[in-house]
């Protein structure tokens, strides 16, 4: 699958622009603010529904101009068949999603018809930051290949909410409680089956890549963290009422799902914790290409790549086994510098200067 078109009308900082991609490799140049990550940015709301660096939708309506509303168009290409993906936001917070055509009424339907992986400095934060980042990195892989797991998940956190609403009162309704940790259990047995399956995955592709770019020297291994793997329902409900007491001492749920975590370890040791700067970076772009076979093998569809300023974190090593690696995808690129494409065919450069392409 690759992304033929992409068409902007008042989104961030551009007016009205239109991008053809190749099935390649897509190179964004230009300098600091004038809208490369735009590009990603957008590329990101057709594939979710959403930015993940916005907080309101109305803030990707360009500012600089009267604009009522904002407008991204997608046309792709899957098995050589066209489609079409819309996304609409107005002044007044009125969004439209449209799939060839077709309203989209809740975003599950929907998620993981453009798979797609995103790499960028953040994305560090994976080897280096808290738990809820690992977290979203397996959720994002989770939530595109199964329908049923982002319901589960988003069912679960609604459970998780009222249950930390009724934690604070001044009278606590157990009764309550333990109706919502019934729900719960069962979303939580679906996610954490769903999770490891994904980390076991993830790692048998991790590993390959990961002693290619390292000379067969560095051994990576992922450990799902969770209180609950090989529970079933009723044993995890009992796990969450016996500690419904220290719920109720920190006023919030201190067990569930939303505490698990992925260690990543490098020669049998947490990287995050004693990884070199080199290493953890190593890591990173092994786990992020295993996402990319990943998706790639199970979904049966060719992610798109979207690789935002990380030619700054990568050695010159590690960019030429990546070019390498992607060559034969599709992959939007951006970066200041282009001191890295030489030599490498079936690439496309656009220059982007305050809101504008040139190529
Ligand atoms: N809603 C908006 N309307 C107009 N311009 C915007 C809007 N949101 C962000 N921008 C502008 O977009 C630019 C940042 O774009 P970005 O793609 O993040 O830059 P970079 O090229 O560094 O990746 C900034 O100049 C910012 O002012
Ligand atoms: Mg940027």
């Amino acid at each position: 699958m690759y992304i033929e078109k992409l068409n902007l009308e008042n989104f961030r900082n551009y007016k009205s622009q239109e991008v053809e991609f190749i099935n390649g490799i897509n190179l964004f140049l230009g300098l600091n603010a004038h809208g490369k990550t735009n590009i990603i940015e957008a590329l990101y709301i057709c594939a979710f529904g959403k930015s993940y660096r916005a907080s309101k939708d109305t803030e990707l309506i360009n500012y600089d101009y009267p604009c009522e509303y904002c407008k991204i168009d997608v046309k792709y290409n899957k098995n050589d068949n066209p489609h079409t993906t819309s996304f609409y936001v107005d002044k007044m917070n009125r969004k439209q999603i449209k799939n060839d055509e077709v309203k989209i009424k809740k975003i599950a339907d929907y998620v993981g018809e453009i798979p797609i992986v995103i790499f960028s400095p953040e994305s560090l934060d994976i080897v280096n930051g808290s738990p809820a980042k690992r977290r979203n990195f397996i959720d994002m892989i989770c939530c595109q290949m199964s329908k049923s797991y982002i319901i589960y998940l988003q069912e679960y956190m609604k459970c998780l909410k009222l249950k930390n609403t009724m934690l604070k009162k001044e009278v606590v309704d157990d009764g309550y409680i333990e109706v919502l940790h019934e729900k719960m259990s069962k979303y939580i047995k679906y996610i954490v089956e769903f999770r490891q399956k994904i980390v076991s995955l993830l790692e048998k592709y991790a590993k390959g890549i990961e002693l290619k770019i390292t000379n067969n020297e560095e051994n990576i291994k992922l450990t799902y963290v969770t209180d609950f793997l090989n529970m079933n329902e009723e044993e995890i409900k009992k796990y969450l009422d016996d500690h419904l007491y220290i719920d109720k001492l920190r006023f919030s749920s201190v067990k569930g799902i939303q505490r698990d975590d992925l260690v990543v370890d490098v020669n049998e040791k947490d990287v995050s914790v004693f990884g070199s700067q080199g290493q953890k970076r190593t890591a990173l772009l092994s786990l992020k290409l295993a996402n990319f076979e990943l998706l790639k093998e199970e979904l049966g569809q060719t992610p798109i790549l979207l690789l935002d300023d990380i030619m700054s974190e990568l050695d010159s090593k590690r960019i030429n086994f990546m070019l390498k690696y992607i060559e034969n995808y599709q992959s939007i690129i951006t970066t200041t510098e282009d001191t890295f494409v030489n030599g490498i065919s079936n690439i496309k450069i656009f220059k982007v200067s305050k809101g504008t392409l040139e190529n």
